[in-house]
């Protein structure tokens, strides 16, 4: 018989056991049934998974014959060929590697909507991106710090003020590939024929001399010649043509680097209004769909006595199949009322995607493709300035673009575009800049009206 303290201790171990089973012995053969079932699952996982795994060691390795980089850039004149080329020696140097060049839009903003399409999915599908000298601050987020794929050693080399542009928060986010500025192309020959000792040194200048030679040529049976062609579509090279034309007038650029707006005045106003002059009289009524490659192909027909362009037209102008190689030079361009030439500062870096799958490699390819050799090589073929600063002393390299040296300080004193002053929204300020300028060109307003409007909308963007 049980007595009542007996009772209660049997019930108490009752109550432990059932405890005990609830919690823990009966999960335990709860589990053990479900382990059955987990552990044949588990077991085939296993089994798939071992597989797999090698599978996935064999394919690292045979992938190891197969990474694939590809590098996001540009195709204006001869830039893809040049690329493939520097990809094509990378891969003899990298046997694991493959590289594929994917070109991507010439004017750049439909080349940055390419890349926030993909920055935006998070993508691993680009590499190496070619990027613009005005996106870092705008795209910093999505590059990995190149200083930490082995930059520091070689960042020195290059021109100090375009590895401070591509500084962010303390990261390099691109390493300098070339650099570019606005020239001034004019024909030696026909500067000769009429009379000229030389390239202008004021817009009133280039005026006179462009109708006069137009004239000239039209008399003598070219009706397709123009005096002046440059980049006057609705699209970042006008921002370039156009703060060249302000900056030589004395007319800022168009915001300062301390933020202020400082587009709305007369000097700015007065040089676009004059500019707007060129449409349909030394330029074509065309030239306000120009980009680059359009006003070089009528230049390089032999059409055009002057054009303002970067310096990759140099080396396509002088090439074997060019009716006016070895009949023009480059100079800086002419000045307005400041007295001096302006040129806007250009040129792109190579940044590495944060969402690349082999960053380490990619970083191996864009310091490939920035060293000295590879720079020097596309300064002899291609006329793209070195942002290593070693490159201005190389024989080679000044032999086959003189200019390189005697136009060392256009280079070294460009206009900065106002990108740092208005970053992350300096697309927005240039895109009212260019629409604004644009409809000045063609004759919709004056640029004093047409700058009294963008002010009040660069405040709005700005928020001041
Ligand atoms: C050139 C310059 C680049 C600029 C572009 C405008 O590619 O290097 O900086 O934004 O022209 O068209």
């Amino acid at each position: 018989m049980l007595n009542q303290k007996s009772f209660k201790l049997l019930a108490l171990l009752l109550a432990l056991v059932l405890m005990m089973v609830a919690c823990g012995g009966g999960s335990e053969e709860a589990d053990t049934t479900e382990t059955d079932t987990t552990d044949t699952t588990d077991t085939a996982d296993t089994t798939d998974e071992e597989p797999a795994a090698e599978e996935e060691t064999t394919e690292e390795a045979a992938e190891g014959e197969e990474i694939v980089l590809r590098i996001f850039g540009g195709n204006v004149g001869q830039e893809k060929e040049l690329t493939e080329a520097v990809a094509n020696r990378f891969m003899e140097a990298n046997p694991g590697i493959r590289v594929e060049v994917i070109e991507t839009p010439d004017f750049v903003e439909d080349r940055l909507g390419t890349y926030l399409q993909i920055f935006e999915a998070q993508s691993p599908e680009g590499d190496v991106f070619q990027i613009d000298v005005i996106w870092p601050g705008d795209l910093a987020e999505h590059f990995v710090d190149l200083y930490e794929y082995g930059a520091a050693d070689v960042a020195g080399d290059h021109f100090d003020a375009i590895i401070e542009n591509n500084t962010v928060d303390g990261k390099l986010i691109g390493i300098p590939w070339f650099t570019d500025a606005g020239l001034l192309y004019y024909r030696t020959d026909l500067l000769e024929k009429y009379g000229y000792d030389g390239p202008p040194a004021t817009w009133a200048e280039l005026e006179e001399m462009a109708m006069t030679i137009q004239e000239g040529e039209r008399a003598e049976g070219n009706p397709d010649f123009w005096g002046y062609v440059w980049q006057g579509n609705a699209y970042e090279g006008l921002t370039c043509d156009a703060l060249e034309w302000i900056a030589s007038n004395d007319g800022g650029s168009i915001v300062e680097p301390d933020g202020t707006i400082s587009i709305n005045n007369p000097q700015a106003a007065a040089i676009v209004d004059q500019a707007a002059g060129w449409v349909g009289t030394i330029s074509p009524e065309g030239v306000t769909a120009f980009g680059e490659e359009d006003a070089r192909n009528m230049w390089q027909a032999g059409n055009a006595a002057f054009m303002r362009n970067w310096p990759y037209a140099y080396s396509l102008g002088n090439a074997e199949d060019s009716v006016i190689a070895g009949l023009f030079d480059v100079s800086p361009l002419p000045a307005g009322d400041s007295g001096a030439g302006a040129a806007t500062l250009g040129g792109w870096q190579l940044a590495v995607s944060k969402y690349s799958e082999h960053p380490e490699e990619a970083a191996r390819l864009a310091l490939f493709m920035a060293s000295y050799d590879e720079q020097k090589y596309r300064a002899i073929e291609g006329s793209l300035n070195p942002t290593i600063k070693a490159l201005y002393d190389d024989a080679e390299v000044l032999e086959a673009a003189p200019f390189f040296g005697s136009l060392y300080d256009v280079f070294i004193n460009a206009v900065a575009r106002p990108s740092t002053a208005t970053a992350p929204q300096y697309s927005d300020v240039s895109a009212a800049f260019f629409n604004s300028v644009h409809s000045v060109l063609t004759g919709e307003q004056d640029a004093a009206t047409a700058f009294e409007v963008l002010e009040l909308d660069l405040q709005d963007i700005l928020d001041q």
